[in-house]
Order: C-alpha cells, then sequence, then structure tokens
C-alpha cells in the first residue's frame, strides 16, 4: 500500500505564518500524526505533497519522500503534482490530508478491506458529523449508493442540511485517479481543482464508487481553524489519558492533566491537577507527579513524588523527593533518594543518592557525591562573566548555610564548610573550612556610644 499525503495548502483560516499542518496536538505536527497512522496501517511509501512554507515542513518531518506543488489551486491539483511519483504504482493508494490528526490506523485498514473486497475504483471515507459546517457534503442516490460529493460553499440550502461529510480519505485505483485527474475543472465557487470531483466524473463514466461510513466521526475531524485545532486536542488529551488509565495509572482529574503523544507513564503512579508531561518525557511506576508539576522531555525513575515544580531535559532517579519550588535545567541527574525543595534550582549538575538540597539552593554546574548536606541558601558562582566553571564536591561533605562556592573549586570527601563562607579555594577531605569575616564583639559599647 502506497499513501499521499495532501499538505500544501496555506491553513488561510489558522492566520498563522507557520504552515498549517506543523501546528501541534499533544505536543506532535498535526501531519505527523498522519503519516504515524498510513505507516502504522501498513503503507510502504508515503508521498507528501508540500508547497507552502515547504522548507519548514522538511525540517520537521522525515522519513518520507517530499513533492512540490508550487501554486495552491486546489486538493485535486495537489494529488496531480504527484503524478510522476506514482507513475510506476499499480493497485489502490491511499489518500490522506495532513490537517486530520486523529485519523487512526484501524480505520484506515478499514477503509482499505472495503475498498479491496469491493469492486469501486475509488472509496472515499465519510463521516456523521454534528456539525458539518465548512466540510464537503456527501449526496447519496436514493438507493444510498454515493452520487457526488459538494463543498460548502457550493452547496445548496438543502445540501447544507446533510450532515455525512467527506472526510479527506480515499483508496483510489492509482492508473484511473490520474487518468480522471486531467479532466477536472475548476469552475466552482473557490476557482479550485476539487480532488473529489473525481468521484463524479468516475462515477458519470459508468465506474462504482465507494462511501464508507466511519465508526468515530471524531477521528476524520479535519483542522482549517485554531478553534478546531483546540477541539481536536481536547480530544487528542481525552484519548490519551484514558489510555494512560486503561494501562494502570491514576488520573486524579484528566480535565486539568496535559500529557503528550509519546509520554509513558509506569502503573501505580497517581498523576495529580495540573500537570504537564511534554515531549518524550517517561514516568516510572509509584510515582506521586503533581499537582503543579510541567516535565518536558524528562527521564523520571520509579516511587518519584514531585510536586509544583518544571523539570526539562534531566533526569530524577527513583526514590526522589522533588519540590515544592524546584527548576531542573537540562544536563542534570538527580541521584536516587534526593531530597529537593523549597525554591531550588539545579543546572547541568550531577546530584549524588541520597544528597540533600532541601532550601534555596543555586547548583549550577557542579558534580556532587553521594550523601552530601547542602545548607540553606547555598549558591554556586559558576560563572565569571565569560565562563562557566565546575564545582566538585565530595562524598558525605557538609556545606554550610549561605555557602558560596566560586568556581573552578573541589571540595573532598566529608569536608565541612562554616556557615557563610566564600570558598575560592580546594577544601581537603575530611577538613573544616571557614572563609568569613572573624566576628568583634566590643565589649560596652553602648555604654560608651552615649
Ligand atoms: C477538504 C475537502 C472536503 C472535505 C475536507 C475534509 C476538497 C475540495 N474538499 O476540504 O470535501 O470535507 O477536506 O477535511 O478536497 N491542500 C494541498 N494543496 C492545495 C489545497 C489543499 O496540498 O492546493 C491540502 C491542505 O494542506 C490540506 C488538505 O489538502 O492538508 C485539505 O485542504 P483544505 O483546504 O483543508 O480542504 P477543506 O476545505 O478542509
Ligand atoms: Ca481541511
Amino acid at each position: 500500500m502506497e499513501t499521499l499525503i495532501l499538505a500544501a495548502g496555506k491553513g488561510t483560516r489558522m492566520k498563522s505564518k507557520f504552515p498549517k499542518v506543523l501546528h501541534k496536538v499533544g505536543g506532535k505536527p498535526m501531519l505527523q500524526y498522519v503519516i504515524d497512522a498510513a505507516k502504522k496501517a501498513g503503507s510502504s511509501r508515503e508521498v507528501v505533497v508540500i508547497g507552502s512554507g515547504s522548507e519548514l515542513v522538511k525540517e520537521a518531518i522525515s522519513g518520507v519522500e517530499f513533492v512540490m506543488q508550487e501554486k495552491q489551486l486546489g486538493t485535486g491539483h495537489a494529488v496531480l503534482s504527484a503524478k510522476k511519483n506514482f507513475e510506476q504504482s499499480e493497485g489502490t493508494v491511499l489518500i490522506l490530508c495532513g490537517d486530520t490528526p486523529l485519523l487512526t490506523a484501524e480505520t484506515l485498514k478499514k477503509l482499505m478491506t472495503v475498498h479491496e473486497s469491493s469492486n469501486c475504483v475509488a472509496t472515499v471515507l465519510t463521516a456523521e458529523m454534528p456539525n458539518a459546517k465548512g466540510y464537503g457534503r456527501v449526496i447519496r442516490e436514493s438507493d444510498g449508493t454515493f452520487k457526488k460529493i459538494v463543498e460548502e460553499k457550493d452547496a445548496t440550502e438543502a445540501e447544507k442540511k446533510i450532515r455525512e461529510v467527506n472526510a479527506g480519505v480515499y483508496c483510489f485505483d492509482v492508473k484511473k485517479l490520474f487518468d480522471v485527474l486531467a479532466k477536472v475543472k475548476n469552475n466552482n465557487a473557490q476557482g479550485e481543482y476539487y480532488l473529489p470531483d473525481t468521484l463524479t466524473i468516475l462515477k458519470a463514466e459508468g465506474e462504482t464508487i465507494g462511501a464508507f461510513i466511519a465508526d468515530y466521526a471524531d477521528e476524520t475531524l479535519g483542522i482549517n481553524s485554531r478553534i478546531q485545532l483546540a477541539a481536536a486536542e481536547r480530544i487528542f488529551r481525552m484519548k490519551k489519558n484514558h489510555a494512560l488509565m486503561d494501562a494502570g495509572v491514576t488520573i486524579v482529574d484528566p480535565n486539568t492533566t496535559f500529557i503528550d503523544m509519546d509520554v509513558t507513564v509506569g502503573r501505580d503512579t497517581i498523576i495529580k491537577p495540573n500537570t504537564y508531561l511534554e515531549g518524550n518525557t517517561t514516568i516510572g511506576t509509584e510515582c506521586t507527579i503533581g499537582p503543579d508539576v510541567r516535565f518536558t522531555n524528562m527521564k523520571v525513575g520509579n516511587n518519584v513524588t514531585a510536586q509544583f515544580s518544571y523539570c526539562h531535559e534531566a533526569e530524577i532517579c527513583d526514590g526522589v523527593i522533588l519540590g515544592p519550588y524546584v527548576h531542573i535545567r537540562p544536563g542534570t541527574t538527580i541521584g536516587a533518594d534526593v531530597k529537593i525543595g523549597n525554591f531550588v534550582e539545579v543546572k547541568n549538575s550531577n546530584i549524588g543518592k541520597g544528597s540533600k538540597l532541601p532550601h534555596l539552593q543555586y547548583i549550577g554546574d557542579t558534580d556532587m557525591g553521594k550523601n552530601v548536606n547542602v545548607g540553606c541558601g547555598t549558591v554556586t558562582c559558576n560563572y565569571d562573566g565569560k565562563n562557566k566553571f565546575r564545582t566538585n564536591i565530595g562524598d558525605k561533605a557538609f556545606i554550610g548555610c549561605n555557602t558560596n562556592l566560586v568556581a573552578p573549586v573541589n571540595v573532598g570527601d566529608g569536608a565541612y564548610i562554616g556557615a557563610g563562607s566564600t570558598i575560592t579555594k580546594d577544601v581537603p577531605k575530611d577538613n573544616l573550612a571557614i572563609a568569613r569575616a572573624r566576628q568583634t564583639n566590643i565589649e560596652g559599647w553602648k555604654d560608651k556610644r552615649k
């Protein structure tokens, strides 16, 4: 099975400077969903027609063949631009639009099966839409067979009342398709070459056309506007949440839980409200995530507790207690059983197993050993205005409150640092370092002042 995907349109109704098919649902471009569904349905080759913003589409999408439609003269014209790509092809080609992200492989397979077991030269997927506005309407003969598709802008008032719409998905005899495309005219309200007109022409030539109604209308939602994009996002989100709950994840409030397509969550993890799991985040088993957590491209182990925090491009190992109010930045690994929270920022650092960063720290470019205790207000001074330097802290070191560690600097295993120190020299193993002005008490000062 070979697939042709139409994705050259400008997407005028999106009012966007970016091509419509790159707008995201569940954190992934709409076009990617369509490609994935085709591949999953058994497609061996995907040709994508691009035009508007083609460079951006090529950058964002891989593993397909691209063909240019220089001017966007309609869906029929778009298919015609790919004529050369299908010269050697035989049998059935599947045609999809890049703006139907909710379409599933199951539905495509069903359509293929229906088409292959019929004597139709083409079969179009249709859907019963509660609100058919904007779609092409499917007109049937009195015996129920396919008659034609009328675009909304060309439809009579009576036709506009029809709820069965063209989903923009077709199985076509590839030879017949490219033959008949040459006969399509643009004498319609939009002055475009409509792909659905091929069906009317073929029918007039005595061919049989199939029209197969999709089981779930939601799947065929075509995204033309931002409002439809939000509708698709809502449906996607519920599907994703339901899939996770079916796999043993507790989602306390699915309405306020936002999980991207590629995210995985382990069994018996509990997700509390206002949580965002984005990109390729993976979460282990028996975690409690949320409320108010945003994880982007995170690798999270088992038994992690996290609340009120934002973490991105980093790893959190098993048993970590995180938050409230933690910002973990890229390149960080938080080791197992670390306790970290109450206004702490960590960047590009490795925090060893069992270490504690319980309040108000900034740790950047640091390699920290195991079971280190970091006092409140500790700051790594990792930047001199030009370059970044690293800080090393050994196992079981004790960093007193309000310490400044001026990098590059090494603190040995078991070393102690007195509170309020500004450490500019290495502290050897098991030493105590105090680097602050000595306290002076002036006896009888109050009386003398008088
Ligand atoms: C199209 C159908 C309509 C159907 C609906 C389903 C036509 C004429 N109309 O309408 O019957 O109900 O889809 O969602 O086919 N494209 C190109 N080149 C072009 C024009 C469009 O590649 O010159 C691509 C677009 O990028 C898009 C797809 O074709 O991915 C559909 O185009 P769009 O303008 O969204 O068509 P609709 O008006 O939604
Ligand atoms: Ca559309």
